[in-house]
């Protein structure tokens, strides 16, 4: 599991290679796994001063990190965030959004933010933490090396964690920060992580809820026609194997 003090960068780190940072305990830490659980750690945020675990309550979470303030991807991001986020208040999902700059710039890109996503009169939906000493960042592994501001420092990538009731680490997304997420393909995953946190299902290509799904290939026949009543169709292949088995849930 990733231990928070253990990583926090000295100066001297900070100045000769920020984005290389690793834990010295642990050089070769890989950084958070699925199944991880995921650090309480604690943050200001436009809604005052949060700790993640009380935060996240028994709801599952998505947490997703921008490069910084004031950016247009970032802020087409947000902006869409914010308009699709009662979708994600429908799946029981709170999120909370991050970037590199303090609760006051936060609070003045918002206007920004909610002008673009049309609602210039409402308040954002979900807080965003201000991770202005890039202490989370470096943490969680969110910096991107190539991406730097006019200090020559890294900032932070696009990644996303969405987090279980459990606390555990469900799903984690990397992308760089020249590159935009897409928040529907995201309720999309959230649906596929939800689904399969309950049946024993997964969900194949392009799937969306309503659709077909796989029974996973550790159930047997047997137990498969038994745990789903609606049936099993079984897709024959030239080798003749029977693992591409669908059912409807
Ligand atoms: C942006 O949000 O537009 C952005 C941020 C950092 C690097 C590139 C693009």
């Amino acid at each position: 599991m990733l231990q928070i003090s253990s990583c926090i960068p000295d100066r001297q780190d900070f100045h000769l290679n920020f984005s290389r940072v690793r834990c010295r305990e642990e050089p070769t830490m890989p950084g958070l796994l699925l199944g991880d659980e995921f650090p309480n750690f604690e943050a200001d945020t436009t809604i005052g001063r949060i700790k993640f675990h009380d935060f996240l309550g028994s709801s599952w979470g998505v947490l997703f990190s921008h490069p910084r303030d004031f950016t247009p991807v970032c802020t087409t991001e947000l902006a869409c965030a914010a308009q699709i986020s009662n979708e994600f208040t429908k799946r029981g999902v709170k999120m909370i959004a991050l970037s590199i700059d303090s609760v006051e710039d936060h609070h003045s890109w918002i206007k920004d933010v909610m002008a673009v996503s049309s609602e210039a009169d409402s308040t954002m939906p979900f807080p965003i933490i201000a991770d202005d000493k890039r202490q989370l960042s470096v943490q969680l592994g969110m910096l991107d090396p190539d991406e730097k501001d006019k200090d020559g420092l890294p900032l932070t990538a696009r990644c996303v964690f969405v987090i279980g009731p459990d606390k555990k680490l469900k799903l984690s997304i990397l992308y760089p920060a020249t590159t935009g997420r897409n928040f529907n393909e995201l309720l999309r995953v959230i649906d596929s992580l939800q689904l399969t946190a309950q049946k024993k299902v997964a969900t194949p290509v392009d799937w969306k809820p309503g659709d077909k799904v796989m029974v996973i290939p550790s159930l047997s026949d047997s137990e498969a026609a038994a745990l789903f009543p609606n049936g099993v169709t079984t897709k024959e292949v030239p080798s003749g194997k029977k693992y591409l088995r669908y059912t409807k849930v």
